[in-house]
């Protein structure tokens, strides 16, 4: 492939499920010109209640239906994926790869104003400690604080983002947190944005909260600025959506996130 044919190739993003979707919405924003394939694992979501081999191997398997359609990059827009995956990832595929941890600990250190950094995210992305393994490469003293909320995942797949039972299990969830002693959350799975009100309702509203989307698409504009590869301003966007199955709130989560309505998605099989 040429490098003009390189610069307008698509963007690769895949996730478990609709949660990248908050991911696509920040690439999107950030670069307008360029051309995306979303991938969410529908059949196979929630990624964070399983064992790491199974991570690595859905993460793979998403990996190569993308290289399959000349992505010329790959955002891992799920932080279970990042946190298990990474490295297998990088290791199989020839494009560069943006995970969400590193962008998204970088953000949470440089807002931090008292050290003092909290966590929320899936079973598995809390066990592995990579988050906290991130920040303290890059701010050693800093204390952190986390806490795993399985339930959030299947609650946004379901389409409930904002209902008295995902309140009270945000309350129950986020009670665990020293939430006074804490100037910066981490939001680190990307579905978590989706329920950033109900959220606010229950920590300070003065708490800032890190998408890590939104770092890790300032992380890919960089990328793909130093490999020349950024699609030239004039270019149509094209956005295709692939789901590994039916998933009824989509169009509705959709509509939340984007301006515009998605293009519908198709069904693929990745394995
Ligand atoms: N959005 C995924 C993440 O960021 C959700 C993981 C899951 O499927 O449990 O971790």
């Amino acid at each position: 492939m040429s490098r003009d044919d390189r610069r307008l190739a698509p963007i690769g993003v895949f996730d478990s499920g609709l949660g990248g979707l908050t991911v696509l919405r920040a690439i999107r924003a950030l670069l307008p010109h360029e051309s995306f394939l979303y991938l969410g694992d529908t059949a196979r979501v929630p990624y964070g209640n399983k064992s790491a081999a199974t991570v690595v191997r859905y993460s793979l398997e998403n990996a190569a239906f993308l290289m399959r359609h000349h992505v010329k990059a790959i955002v891992v827009a799920c932080n279970t994926s990042s946190a298990l995956a990474l490295k297998d990832l990088t290791q199989a595929v020839a494009v560069p790869i943006i995970g969400m941890i590193a962008p998204g600990a970088a953000r949470a250190v440089a807002m931090s104003r008292h050290q003092r950094i909290g966590i929320i995210g899936t079973t598995a992305t809390i066990a592995s400690r990579a988050y906290e393994h991130a920040i303290h490469a890059l701010a050693p003293g800093t204390t952190v604080d986390s806490v795993a909320c399985p339930l959030f995942v299947p609650l946004v797949e379901e389409g409930w983002l904002d209902t008295p039972a995902t309140t009270m299990i945000a309350g129950q969830y986020l009670e665990a947190l020293p939430s006074r002693d804490l100037d910066t959350l981490i939001l680190g799975c990307t579905h978590y944005p989706l329920l950033q009100q109900v959220i606010h309702r229950i920590l300070p509203r003065s708490l800032p909260l890190i998408d890590t989307g939104e770092a890790a698409a300032a992380e890919l504009h960089q990328v793909l600025a130093s490999a020349d590869l950024l699609a030239p301003p004039a270019t149509l966007a094209r956005d295709r959506i692939c789901v590994t199955d039916a998933t009824p709130h989509l169009p509705r989560i959709a509509e939340q996130l984007f301006a515009a309505p998605l293009s519908p998605a198709e069904i693929v099989s990745v394995d």
